[in-house]
């Protein structure tokens, strides 16, 4: 990236976004860092940086607002969630779908450009080993979700062998952060787990005790995000999306862990139909790849996450 480069955010109010806008415009200067979603916002998103209220599916505003900003980075975040998928499917779908068209096609047309896309666990399913699950296995997923992931996945591995589009992806596990809350997915109790405990004392949990999901702190998330968007090209092998680990644990490892800081915390188990979605995802996964070909390395674990994060949820409570 040059001094002039412009980076565009799709998707930028939500989970990951509140999150990547933040450490890039603390890296690059706001005004190189030009944010959109479909919801106005409100606060440092509008007030540190360029902000449009955009569509993804309106292939032509995206297109104005690149060739205005000069923008050579594409992050495309939006999209619906697990839960949120199942329960809208054609919707889910479309945005899944046509926002991420939109965006490879004007890559294609315009050139120069490199587009990050986020895949995810659920790429895989109930036939995939679910122990260490290998950048390469059995992919046969059950959820609208995981369907219009491995379809992206495909397709952005096409767009870069056919039309030489320079597309980026990793398959991210369930994300914890504390700077915004979830946006519909079935790892959110991770995240929720940590604000009833300090609001309520208590959290009813709609996972099983013994259900373990691959997950990661956002500041690893972030931090894979953007060394893989600086790896040089040759070292990205992988055009479909890469294999990322972080920690893997249960609602029961989770609880026990917060109840070391909180000792009268106490969690119930509530499942309802995200424990189907949950039960065809893969347990912990092997990220070998992505170590190889661009150095990969997480920093946090279950401890030293749980830490920090309800460090930085006291202190937003302390000064709300
Ligand atoms: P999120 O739901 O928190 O945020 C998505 C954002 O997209 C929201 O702010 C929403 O308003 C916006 N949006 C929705 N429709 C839009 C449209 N038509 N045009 C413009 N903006 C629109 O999601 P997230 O957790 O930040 O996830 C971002 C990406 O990462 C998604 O592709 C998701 O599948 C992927 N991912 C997330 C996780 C996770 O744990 N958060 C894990 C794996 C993969
Ligand atoms: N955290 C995401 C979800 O639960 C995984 O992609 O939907």
């Amino acid at each position: 990236m040059t001094n002039n480069d412009n980076v565009l955010i799709l998707g930028s109010g939500g989970q990951i976004g509140t999150d990547l806008v933040y450490k890039l415009r603390t890296d690059l200067g706001g005004d190189r860092v030009i944010a959109a979603d479909l919801k106005d916002q409100e606060g440092y998103l509008k007030e540190s940086g360029p902000f449009y209220t955009l569509d993804v599916l309106d292939a032509q505003s995206v297109a104005d607002i690149i060739r205005a900003h000069k923008v050579k980075r594409v992050y495309l975040l939006a999209a619906l969630l697990s839960a949120t998928a199942e329960q809208k499917m054609k919707s889910a779908w479309k945005l899944n779908m046509e926002g991420l068209f939109n965006v490879l096609d004007i890559a294609r047309e315009l050139g120069g450009l490199r587009v990050f896309w986020p895949s995810s666990i659920a790429v895989f399913g109930p036939t995939t080993p679910r122990v260490n699950t290998p950048q390469y296995t059995v992919m046969e997923p059950t959820t609208v979700y995981g369907i219009s992931k491995l379809s992206g996945e495909l397709w952005c591995e096409y767009y870069f062998k056919k039309f030489g589009v320079d597309v980026r992806s990793i398959r991210y596990p369930g994300l914890i952060s504390y700077k915004a809350l979830p946006g519909g997915g079935t790892t959110d109790y991770a995240v929720d787990i940590y604000h009833q405990a300090l609001d309520k004392g208590s959290y009813n949990c709609f996972l099983k005790e013994d259900t373990a999901l691959p997950m990661m702190y956002m500041p690893d998330a972030i931090r894979a995000t953007l060394e893989l968007m600086e790896a040089p090209s040759d070292d990205v092998k992988i055009r479909s999306s890469y294999n990322l680990a972080g920690i893997s644990f249960t609602p029961e490892q989770i609880a026990a862990e917060i109840k070391k800081h909180i000792p009268e915390f106490a969690i119930s188990y509530e499942p309802d139909f995200r424990q189907a979605i949950a039960d065809s995802w893969p347990q912990s996964i092997d990220d070998s790849r992505a170590q190889q070909d661009w150095g990969w390395n997480p920093q946090y674990d279950m401890e030293s996450m749980t830490k920090d994060m309800l460090m930085h949820l006291k202190e937003a409570r302390q000064s709300a």
